[in-house]
Parts: structure tokens; C-alpha cells; sequence
């Protein structure tokens, strides 16, 4: 499972440029399933044929980074977000735009209080000469990821992107090793997640399924002086019960924990009080979808040292496959 991680992690794929880490994906996928198309926004919906009941499954395939917005005469890059950028987790990062230039994020040193760091005194430093060097490799509006290596460490993997490519993971292992089943499953790897559950919006309307399972990243209670919260990383994946989007189906969330409890699945319960992810969406679509999620513990959130477990993500796949036949 660490190659396959690997190698979503470290494709291209920051919100509304997610083309390079959908064809990896789709080529993941090969002819397992009965159909997969790409919907008008991007989503890659790939879809198992049943008579029984409809059930989508989503998980994102963005990823947070910055968009070049004015580049100075001396060649510097200015930069806003896309999606939940800190300014301190981007300080002394490296950044990648998808034609493969790279640059090193920096801050204007006069700086009184770091405290007040913004990611408008920040520029990326492509190494230019002039705005007309600079030029010749970026562009306004161009789109860079974070870069962060994708490592092993024990049970843990260290990577960038982790949200939410461990949720494509596990969406992946899924659809590999999927049972016979009677049931119409619906495995969609939305876009624009990052930017307010976007493609999670469209695509449920399109497929109006009976109900829905998001797979993401949930935060962790377990690291020195944090806030308190009662998921731990290698502590199993999580039943969601709520978060700022929705609060989950009490429906979805038994089966969920119906299933793992039958199954000898260790797992935890996610009470999330900030954030969101793709069930907030699909959960208001059209008259209402019964949805909830499966949460994979991860540390450090929207930095290029996420770290989830593998045993979390092994579980995560076992308890999604029984909860969808
Ligand atoms: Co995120
Ligand atoms: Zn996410």
C-alpha cells in the first residue's frame, strides 16, 4: 500500500488543477470496474453496475498550494492560497508548479513580530533574474503544490498531500479487492474539495445515491500540549459524528460502527470541530443523502509532514469494503 501512496502523493493535483493525479488514478483503476468517466467539473467517477441499493463513496483527489499572483520586476513570485495554506507551515517550504519549476518560499525580512507573518509578505523565489526571466517559467495564475518527500517511518507515513490522498487509497484498495455484491457503488474522486466540497456537490446530484460514505483526514488529540480530541493516530480509522459541514446520518454512522464491531475492526469516534469534508455537501443534495464518513486519524493537517498510519489506512479499507456490500 506505501507505493501506491507514493505515488498519488506525489502527483500534481492542487484544487481545479487536478488533471495530472486523475489520470494516475484512472490508470490505477485499469478496466476493474464496469465504467469510469469524468464529469463536466473533473471528477472521476468510477462506477461498479448492481441492482441493489445506490452508494457513493467519495474521497478528494486536491490537495492545498499557492496560485502566482504578481511577479516584481526583480523576479519574485507574490502568491495567494488555495485552500487552508498556513503561513508558518509554508515558511521555508519549496514549492512546485506543475511544469515542474520549483521555488523557495520566503518573507520580508523587516518583519517586526513574526506573529504578524502573512502570506502577503511572503514570495517564492524561483531563482529569476527579472520579471522577464521569471516569466519564461511562470505564469499569473499559475498553480504549485507544497513538496514534501512521501517516507516510512514504523507504522507511519510522512508525506505531503496525505489529505486526501490516503483517502484515494483507500478508495483504491477498495475497488482492487471489491466482493461480489449486489449494490450500484459509485467510487468518485472529487475536485476542489479543498475550496468548499465543490465537486462533492455536483457529483452527488448527478449520481443521487441512497447514501454516502466520504473518505478524508480527520486531526488527532495525541501530540504534545494539543487541543484535546479523541482520535489518535494507529488507534484505527474513524466513524465520523459530526464536523462543521455535517453532522452524520445516525443511519450510516451504525452500519459503520455495526461493522466494524462484527469484523474485530479496532475504531474511534470522530467529533471534528473544525473543518469539513466531502459529506457535507453530498448530505444536502437534491431532497437529502443519508451520508457519513470514515476518518483517517492524520497529524499535522495541511503541512508537508502529514502523518497517518498504514494500520489506520489497512482497517480504513476493510471497513469501507464491509460497509459497501
Ligand atoms: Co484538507
Ligand atoms: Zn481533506
Amino acid at each position: 500500500m506505501f507505493d501506491l501512496i507514493k505515488r498519488l502523493c506525489q502527483s500534481f493535483g492542487v484544487s481545479g488543477n487536478e488533471e495530472d493525479i486523475r489520470d494516475v488514478i484512472k490508470s490505477e483503476i485499469g478496466n476493474k470496474l464496469n465504467e469510469v468517466r469524468v464529469d463536466a467539473l473533473g471528477n472521476l467517477i468510477a462506477v461498479k453496475k448492481g441492482k441493489g441499493k445506490k452508494i457513493m463513496v467519495a474521497a478528494h483527489m486536491d490537495e492545498i498550494g499557492v496560485l502566482a499572483t504578481f511577479i516584481d520586476e526583480k523576479g519574485f513570485i507574490r502568491f495567494s492560497n488555495i485552500g487552508g495554506v498556513s503561513q508558518f507551515f509554508a515558511l521555508g517550504q519549496r514549492v512546485k508548479f506543475r511544469n515542474g519549476v520549483t521555488g523557495a518560499v520566503f518573507y520580508e525580512e523587516k518583519l517586526d513580530d513574526m506573529k504578524n507573518l502573512k502570506l502577503s509578505s511572503m514570495y517564492i523565489d524561483i531563482g529569476a533574474i527579472s520579471r522577464e526571466d521569471a516569466e519564461k517559467k511562470v505564469q499569473i495564475g499559475d498553480a504549485a503544490c507544497f513538496l514534501g518527500e512521501t517516507v516510512q517511518e514504523g507504522d507511519v507515513i510522512i508525506s505531503k498531500a496525505l489529505d486526501d490522498r490516503a483517502g484515494c487509497s483507500v478508495l483504491l484498495q477498495a475497488i482492487k479487492n471489491l466482493p461480489e455484491t449486489e449494490n450500484e457503488i459509485y467510487f468518485v474522486f472529487t475536485v476542489q474539495e479543498e475550496l468548499g466540497l465543490r465537486g462533492a456537490k455536483t457529483s452527488a446530484y448527478q449520481i443521487l445515491p441512497d447514501m454516502a460514505i466520504a473518505v478524508d483526514v480527520t486531526k488527532t488529540g495525541d501530540t504534545p500540549e494539543c487541543k484535546p480530541m479523541a482520535v489518535k493516530c494507529g488507534g484505527g480509522p474513524a466513524v465520523k459524528i459530526k464536523d462543521n459541514s455535517v453532522i452524520c446520518h445516525p443511519e450510516v454512522r451504525r452500519l459503520l460502527e455495526d461493522k466494524a464491531k462484527q469484523l474485530n475492526i479496532p475504531y474511534q469516534l470522530e467529533v471534528l470541530s473544525a473543518g469539513g469534508t466531502d459529506a457535507g455537501a453530498i448530505h444536502l443534495t437534491a431532497g437529502g443523502v443519508p451520508s457519513g464518513a470514515i476518518s483517517i486519524p492524520c497529524r499535522n493537517i495541511h503541512s508537508p509532514s502529514e502523518i497517518v498510519s498504514l494500520k489506520d489506512l489497512e482497517n480504513a479499507v476493510k471497513l469501507l469494503t464491509e460497509s459497501i456490500i
